[in-house]
């Protein structure tokens, strides 16, 4: 039989090592650990599988963000690429790196990589990337920045400095109507040429 005084610290142990913890810790305005709760916010930065590095590909070897996310300008989403478009490159690059090897395996046994989603906005909320990576100005030029990738990052903040991908913005309402008031959009459907992003509810809203 355990003496009392071991009893004792064993509780304390099981309180301190499981997620008692943080409810018998808790103090005002602390994250909870409460998997009914969204964890997806500004900052977020989930583990991923692979220690993907955005610098190493979009920042020094100057990939195009739509070379890899090619669904950007023509659909709603911008689609993260499988691993036969890595292999491309990884056939030949790298190979005995154990992130490369690990890639490899899972293609040659046609499995995807599970990305963990780090954007996500409710489903009642309509978005597309078509329609922001398409939009010029009166001028013919890209609207809401100079070059494709400046308009990615226009909305996803200095992705070329990243590792894996983290939420920059703060997707909330009043940061996209907000641009919607701001910028300038051409002549479309009889308006004049000088209007703005629509701002009505059923803009956004099903
Ligand atoms: C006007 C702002 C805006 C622009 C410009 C933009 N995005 Fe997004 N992006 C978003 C929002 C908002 C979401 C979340 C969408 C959702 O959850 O339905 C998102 C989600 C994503 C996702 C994950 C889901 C998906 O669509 O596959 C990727 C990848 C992505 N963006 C990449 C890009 C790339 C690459 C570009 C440039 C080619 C780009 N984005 C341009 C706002 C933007
Ligand atoms: C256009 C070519 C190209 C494509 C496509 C590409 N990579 Fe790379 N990748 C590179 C180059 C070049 C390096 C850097 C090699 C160096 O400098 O050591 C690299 C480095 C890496 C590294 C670091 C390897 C190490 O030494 O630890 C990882 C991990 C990686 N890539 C994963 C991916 C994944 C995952 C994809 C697909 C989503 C991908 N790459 C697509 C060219 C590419
Ligand atoms: C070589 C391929 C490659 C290039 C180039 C690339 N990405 Fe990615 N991107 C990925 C992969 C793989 C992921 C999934 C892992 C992660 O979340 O970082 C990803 C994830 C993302 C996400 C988060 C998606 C989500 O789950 O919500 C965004 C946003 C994004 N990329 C934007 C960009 C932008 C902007 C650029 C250009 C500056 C860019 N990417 C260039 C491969 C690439
Ligand atoms: C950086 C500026 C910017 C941000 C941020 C932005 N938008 Fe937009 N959005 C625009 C512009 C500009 C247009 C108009 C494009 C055009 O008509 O050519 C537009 C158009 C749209 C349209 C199409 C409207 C139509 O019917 O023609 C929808 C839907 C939309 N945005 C949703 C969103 C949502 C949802 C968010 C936030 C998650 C968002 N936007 C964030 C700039 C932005
Ligand atoms: C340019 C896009 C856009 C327009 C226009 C827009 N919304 Fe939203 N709305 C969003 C986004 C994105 C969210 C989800 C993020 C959030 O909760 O802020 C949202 C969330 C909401 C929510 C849920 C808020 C919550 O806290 O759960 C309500 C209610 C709402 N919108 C009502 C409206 C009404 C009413 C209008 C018209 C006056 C409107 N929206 C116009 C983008 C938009």
């Amino acid at each position: 039989m355990l003496h009392p005084f071991h009893s004792f610290f064993l509780v304390i142990t099981l309180l301190v090592s499981s997620h008692a913890y943080s409810w018998w810790m808790w103090t005002p305005g602390d994250h909870v650990d409460d998997s009914t709760q969204s964890m997806i916010g500004q900052g977020y930065h989930p583990d991923q599988p692979i220690p993907f590095s955005h610098k190493i590909h979009a920042g020094d070897r100057q990939i195009p963000c739509q070379f890899c996310h090619s669904s950007a300008r023509r659909s709603t989403a911008a689609g993260i690429p499988a691993s036969s478009s890595c292999m491309g490159c990884h056939k030949f690059v790298n190979t005995d790196a154990e992130p490369i090897k690990y890639l490899k395996e899972k293609y040659d046994k046609n499995e995807p990589i599970e990305w963990t989603k780090v954007h996500d906005l409710p489903d009642y909320v309509r978005f597309s990337h078509k329609v922001h990576m398409q939009a010029k100005g009166d001028d013919g030029k890209l609207l809401l920045a100079d070059s494709p990738d400046e308009v990615c990052m226009a909305c996803h903040g200095p992705v070329k400095e990243m590792g894996t991908a983290e939420q920059w913005a703060p997707l909330q309402m009043g940061w996209c109507i907000g641009c919607h008031n701001q910028v300038k959009t051409p002549a479309k459907d009889g308006k004049p040429a000088v209007t703005y992003a629509p701002v009505s509810c059923n803009t956004c809203h099903y």
